[in-house]
């Protein structure tokens, strides 16, 4: 029977769900939601229903009058999950699961409180993207299939939950709350998230406003201030803004993302909290998911290109209208840069450097990599460059609104672009971006005077003078260029002169830490461990866990600190991590 997404049991000939009703217990003794959900399919049918499920406790499955349905709960595979088939006798359109979750569920992460920052309470949240959210609930877990669901979540009443939905009411029957939300848009399973914990709440404009546990609730609130002058200008690029909210959540640090886009409320690193909104920009990419993701779904992992290769575009296109064109070059080179690493990064695997990817067999979160990102990026520029912006735009707001709550896979994509820019196409050889690994030849690269004087002082020490007005994209950039045998005497003066193991940004102080590890100097050694045990962000664990651990006289540090902090990150982060350190 045909399964069209390689990350789900779900088969296209059977029913799909259309709404869910889910209402959790939140457990911080056990690290367990006791749940129940209820799903309504489009149409009644007959015979067998596949949800995706991952280390659910399946407790019961009964109809909508209660009575049990026969259902069998097949042995784990080690990526999908346990298949759960349920026997639908004709007629039923509505079923309950009644389960619980463990408190290994790969979604969700459980803090204890020295793990915030306020080190009172206990915090919960779950992250679904790619394929989490069937440790969650059991349910068709593909964006294929949308749904629109409500919620109540129960929970200790000194606490708060926040969902990517809209708020209905809080009740507070005895010792615990309950908080009712519902999600009226449709959407794919992976937008389905939640947080529990201290939170607090600042108004930032009229659709706007930020969450964060109190103690970091007014640095969050000057951090992302400009968030509904960032809507307006979105709107005016791609379209009247669907989700009525755009609220933001500051995350504890061991978040292993820089943002989530999870709709209404998107969940953002406190590592952004820079104190001078030098990394805005990772909001203006989880806001451009609004319209590119949220809106146009990827059909699978295997299109995740179409979801965040369109979304660093429109970020930059964002960012081009609030910041120039200079700032959107210096971005687009860190982008570049990246790109590059990635694909050196797989040089023995060229496949996973391809846009159109085949994942039969493969975990979506071990080939993660800027690859969909920045590839995708400069396939959208090359074609911008091709047609000239103002049918680009069109040619945007076309897509949008042709695919608008639907997903679609790269040849929907492909047939698409063929109709709107004939021959546009072959114009840019797009074959070599969607089906061929590394870079295209003739990949567009911006151009800009910043980046010019920047080129110019690569890989020596600049004067005070040379730099005294780099932004901290700039500082990143110049990192980034160091050459790998930069000698330790050049790194020491670096540090002398600008005192990167210091730093306050987390892009800079990463890209710094990294250069300098190679270069065996010491300081960063003692900066690169405390750091590790502050932050979980995949993005900055990785590189670093991977320097220390390719450095043959770090390597058993990196195990040492690993051992230490581990469990302090997210599943997936410590997942990650020790598919690193098992590397040879
Ligand atoms: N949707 C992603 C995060 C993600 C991807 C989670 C795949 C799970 C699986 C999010 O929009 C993202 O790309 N975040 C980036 C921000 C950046 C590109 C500005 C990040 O976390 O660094
Ligand atoms: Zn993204």
């Amino acid at each position: 029977m045909p399964r069209l997404d390689p990350h789900s049991y779900n088969e296209s000939t059977q029913p799909e769900t259309e709404t869910l009703d889910w209402r959790a217990r939140v457990d911080f003794r056990t690290r367990r939601l006791h749940a129940e959900v209820t799903l309504t399919l489009k149409e009644a049918s007959a015979g067998p229903l596949d949800l995706d499920t991952r280390e659910l406790d399946i407790r019961a499955v009964v109809d909508a009058q209660g009575k049990p349905l026969p259902f069998q709960l097949a042995p784990a595979e080690p990526i999908l999950g346990s298949r759960l088939r349920i026997e639908l006798p004709a007629g039923l359109r509505q079923l309950t699961v009644r389960y619980r979750t463990s408190p290994e569920a790969s979604a969700l992460q459980w803090l204890t409180p020295s793990q915030t920052a306020g080190g009172q309470h206990p915090f919960l949240f779950s992250q679904c993207q790619a394929i989490h959210a069937r440790s969650v609930i059991p349910l068709q877990d593909t964006p294929r299939i949308r749904v629109r669901y409500k919620a109540a979540l129960t929970l200790p009443k000194a606490l708060k939950a926040v969902m990517a939905a809209g708020f209905v009411r809080r009740e507070e029957p005895g010792v615990e709350a309950v908080e009712h939300y519902e999600m009226p848009q449709p959407i794919p399973p992976y937008l389905l998230a939640f947080a529990v914990g201290s939170l607090t709440s600042k108004e930032l404009g009229p659709r706007s406003r930020v969450w964060a546990e109190p103690e970091l609730l007014e640095d969050a609130a000057a951090e992302f201030e400009d968030v509904d002058a960032m809507l307006r200008v979105a709107e005016s690029l791609f379209g009247p803004y669907d989700w009525e909210r755009f609220d933001l959540l500051t995350m504890p640090p061991s978040f292993p993302y820089g943002g989530m886009e999870n709709p209404r409320l998107t969940f953002l690193t406190p590592t952004l909290l820079a104190g001078d909104k030098s990394l805005v920009n990772v909001v203006a990419h989880e806001l451009a998911h609004s319209w590119t993701g949220n809106l146009v779904t990827n059909a699978s992992a295997e299109h995740f290109w179409l979801n965040e290769g369109f979304t660093v575009f429109a970020e930059r296109r964002i960012l081009e209208a609030l910041e120039g064109k200079e700032v959107t070059a210096l971005h687009a080179a860190l982008g570049r840069r990246s790109l590059e690493t990635a694909i050196e990064h797989f040089r023995a695997h060229p496949q996973h450097t391809v846009l159109r990817t085949h994942l039969t067999g493969i975990d979506p979160d071990e080939v993660f990599s800027q690859v969909p990102y920045e590839k995708g990026y400069l396939l959208l520029c090359a074609l911008e460059e091709a047609v000239g912006r103002q049918a680009f735009d069109a040619y945007l707001k076309r897509y949008i609104d042709t695919f608008r709550f639907r997903a679609l896979t790269t040849e929907d994509w492909v047939a698409f672009t063929e109709r709107e820019l004939p021959g546009a196409l072959v114009q840019v050889n797009a074959e070599a971006y969607l089906h061929q690994p590394g870079l295209p030849p003739a990949a567009p690269s911006l151009r800009s005077s910043r980046l010019e004087g920047l080129q110019r002082l690569k890989g020596t020490v600049p004067s005070a003078e040379a730099v005294r007005d780099w932004t901290p994209a700039e500082w990143q950039l110049f990192l980034e260029w160091l050459p790998t045998d930069t000698p330790r005497e050049t790194i020491r003066a670096l540090d002398e002169r600008f005192h990167f193991t210091k730093s306050t940004n987390s892009e800079v102080l990463v890209s710094w830490l990294v250069a300098a590890l190679r270069a065996r100097y010491a300081p960063a050694l003692e900066r690169a461990e405390s750091f590790l045990g502050e932050v979980g962000r995949m993005k900055y664990l990785k590189p670093l866990y991977s320097t220390l651990h390719s450095t043959s006289e770090y390597r058993g540090k990196a195990r040492e600190i690993f051992q230490k902090y581990a469990e302090r990150y997210h599943p997936i982060a410590r997942q990650g991590i020790e598919g690193i350190l098992s590397r040879a």
